[in-house]
């Protein structure tokens, strides 16, 4: 498939505003992460210690390319599914019992009157480890149609964040395969893709209330995709780093709209990996809002691919000579495996969503 091009109006349906503050981030070559490229790896690095946030450019490379062509073909399908498949039909596709929301099933984030999807937006997760590994794994009809597109996405998305986690590896001075191991796609690991709907303002103006908390991610490695903007992220250095980093709106914070880009996506780190480096590396504030300008007009439509550690993985931070040693008191505190940990996180995000709504 060609690139698509900044003009398509099936991707992008209205222009990005000129007059909102936005934020050009910088831009990472996928070839250059696949080839190991130090100078890459080097500003990689040196982003998810400070800002948190990179352009990948996808079309340097074929894997590359293959990801954002499976990212457009999960865009239709997207368009498809929240615009024709009735709200009974889509709460069908539940949650895994086992792991709570974290990895499968539909959800409206809040609903009107009539029961359907308010502006806050619905979403749909489909396990990326079962998509790409199990032929006979159960999807509901409506999702069938979608599972080669699927698959190619979670196959690629695999390769790229790989590919950042081997680069991470040597920047942080881990052993070889350290990351790789710990983020290898399985059937426990609750790694995801996930489609989600903002649908059109009604009443066309965009909106200054973000549709969701501030946040940072719960997991370790999120890739975005989106054709209309909405994801906004605090100005560099004006976040909190670091482990202590709180969940919670802070009026001091001012907040930068970031531009979609045709044939790139957005990368960011979550708090997994300022665990695991013990605060060398950031993961980003950022929050939703309704798409800005004559954006708002049209749905909005993103998905990413969500990466998580291991579930038994310990939440500590790893040995080696750059990352800080932990203190006496982070010995003290108790081991918590990732899966524990991100099943709270996912609690206190929705908790605080709900609060939101009130
Ligand atoms: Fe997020």
């Amino acid at each position: 498939m060609a690139p698509i091009a900044a003009s398509d109006l099936t991707y992008y349906p209205a222009p990005f505003p000129d007059h909102v503050p936005q934020i050009e981030l910088q831009r990472i070559s996928v070839k250059d992460l696949f080839d190991g490229n130090e100078a890459a790896a080097a500003k990689t690095f040196d982003i998810f210690c400070n800002s948190g946030f990179f352009y990948l450019d996808l079309t340097t490379d074929p894997r590359g390319q293959g990801f954002d062509d499976a990212a457009n073909q999960l865009h239709d399908a997207a368009k498809d599914i929240f615009g024709h498949i009735p709200i009974e039909e889509k709460e069908t596709w539940k949650g895994n019992p086992l792991q709570g929301f974290l990895d499968t099933g539909y959800r409206a984030l809040a609903k009107d009157e009539t029961g359907q999807p308010t502006e806050k937006g619905e979403l749909l997760n489909v396990p990326s480890y079962d998509i790409l590994n199990d032929s006979e794994y159960k999807l509901p009809t409506w999702l069938e149609p979608y599972r080669h597109a699927y698959k190619s996405f979670a196959h690629h998305g695999d390769l790229v964040g790989q590919a950042i986690f081997q680069n991470l590896e040597r920047q942080l001075h881990l052993p070889a395969g350290q990351f790789t191991t710990m983020f290898r796609l399985s059937k426990e690991t609750g790694g995801f893709v996930r489609l989600f709907r903002q649908p059109a303002i009604k009443s066309g103006v965009a909106s200054d209330i973000p549709i969701g908390p501030a946040h940072t991610d719960g997991n370790a490695l999120t890739m975005l995709f989106n054709w209309q903007g909405g994801l906004q992220i605090a100005r560099p250095n004006a976040a909190s780093r670091g482990i202590k980093m709180i969940d919670g709106a802070n009026a001091e914070e001012e907040w930068l709209w970031l531009k979609p880009i045709p044939g790139h996506a957005i990368v960011n780190l979550g708090d997994p990996m300022v665990t695991f480096s013990n605060g060398l590396l950031t993961s980003g504030r950022h929050r939703v809002m309704t798409p800005p300008g004559e954006q708002a007009k049209h749905h909005r439509y993103s998905l990413l691919m969500g990466m998580r550690p291991a579930s038994t993985t310990l939440m500590r931070a790893l040995k080696s000579d750059v990352i800080p040693p932990e203190t006496e008191e982070q010995k003290q505190r108790p081991d918590v495996t990732a899966l524990d940990w991100a099943i709270a996180k996912v609690k206190a995000i929705m908790e605080r969503a709900a609060q939101n709504k009130a």
